[in-house]
């Protein structure tokens, strides 16, 4: 019996079976973080297959109940890892991103390098759509080597050949955000909140419009070619956020605006303890107002939320007593 190579572009996805013919089979990296899970979520409940490039499982464990949800453990940065899962699949999205990293090449190697290495796999693939996510004022003079690399990275996508959507969010806000939740956990630790960059400026965009708007690209055509701003319905200054989140969380607390000199100061010595909250990378990003100058892109269909219709709900005191009580039931006690 003569063996048969199986050909890249006709390799069955693992989880082909459960889906119908029409329904997409969606390559995904960076799709363990925080807006992975709402995506991927959303693309599984509309029954596609997705795969998860991740590079430690564990991260991604909360994927892998999803019925069509296929998580695998790899290098994204390996052109093998890449074509392997990129055959078959009908389009890509890349949700890789880092606000803390090594010096330029940290950010250009996530931003820049993983997109070139994940068109190119696309493109030998034959898989022609995908959806990129950047960030809000990422401009090749941008004042931090974040929104420069963002910028390279959308560069590279844009230029490719694939049909391509990008979003470029603002702050994204959501149940497991690392930005409000933030700035309530300190707040319950702190006396007072000391904030660098108080005055900066965001138009924070709720993470279930995020997911809603890239799921919905991927299966609309008239996206193809085109970038989107997302923002929510308001403008704050950080002040008022971390005033707001502590606010809603029970927790008030004086709030003391740092000035610029004394923000990087603060930053220079935030950068040597682990997992960074704030470099000066990040003051630099928040130079430059992260506020969209249009409305909400009315191809989508809907306006978007606003941080005091959701918040309360995992913020509040009370939401956090209900919490609580589940775990107790939940363990018999
Ligand atoms: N969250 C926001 O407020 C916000 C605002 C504007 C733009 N964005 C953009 O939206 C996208 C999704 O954001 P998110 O908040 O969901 O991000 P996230 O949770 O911080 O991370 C997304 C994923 O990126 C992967 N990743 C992290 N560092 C990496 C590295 N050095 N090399 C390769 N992969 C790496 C991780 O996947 P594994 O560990 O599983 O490999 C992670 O799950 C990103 O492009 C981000 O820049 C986010």
């Amino acid at each position: 019996m003569t063996a048969v190579a199986e050909s890249p572009r006709t390799a069955r996805w693992p989880l082909d079976a459960r889906i119908e013919p029409s329904r997409q089979r969606v390559l995904i990296v960076g799709g363990s973080g925080f807006v992975g899970r709402h995506v991927v979520a959303r693309l599984a409940a509309a029954g596609n297959a997705v795969t998860v490039i991740t590079r430690r499982r564990e991260q991604a464990r909360h994927l892998i109940l999803l019925p069509t949800v296929s998580v695998v453990e790899g290098n994204p940065y390996d052109p093998a890892v890449l074509a392997r899962h990129a055959a078959g699949a009908t389009a890509a999205i890349n949700l890789v991103g880092v606000l803390h990293a090594h010096g330029r090449q940290g950010f250009m190697l996530a931003h820049s390098e993983l997109p070139k290495l994940l068109v190119a796999a696309c493109i030998d693939a034959g898989v022609q759509r995908v959806v990129h996510v950047s960030a809000l004022g990422a401009s090749s003079d941008a004042p931090s080597q974040y929104l420069r690399s963002k910028a390279a990275g959308e560069e590279v996508v844009t230029g490719s050949s694939l049909k391509w959507t990008v979003f470029r969010p603002s702050v994204i806000f959501g149940r497991e955000d690392r930005f409000v939740n933030l700035f309530v956990a300190l707040g319950r630790r702190l006396p007072v909140m000391i904030v660098a960059g108080a005055r900066a400026r965001f138009q924070p965009v709720y993470v279930g419009d995020v997911a809603q708007c890239i799921v919905a690209a991927l299966g609309d055509d008239a996206t193809i070619g085109q970038r989107y701003d997302l923002c929510g319905p308001a403008i704050y200054t950080l002040a008022d956020l971390v005033r707001y989140a502590l606010r809603t969380a029970g927790c008030e607390r004086p709030i003391i605006p740092l000035g610029a000199a004394a923000s990087r100061l603060q930053a220079r010595i935030m950068e040597w303890l682990p997992g960074p909250l704030l470099t000066r990378d990040n003051l630099r990003s928040m130079e430059r107002d992260s506020v969209c100058g249009c409305a909400f892109p009315p191809l989508f269909g809907f306006a978007p939320t606003a941080l005091e219709a959701v918040a309360p709900d995992w913020l509040a005191p009370a939401a956090r007593v209900s919490r609580f009580d589940t775990y107790r039931i939940r363990s018999g006690r």
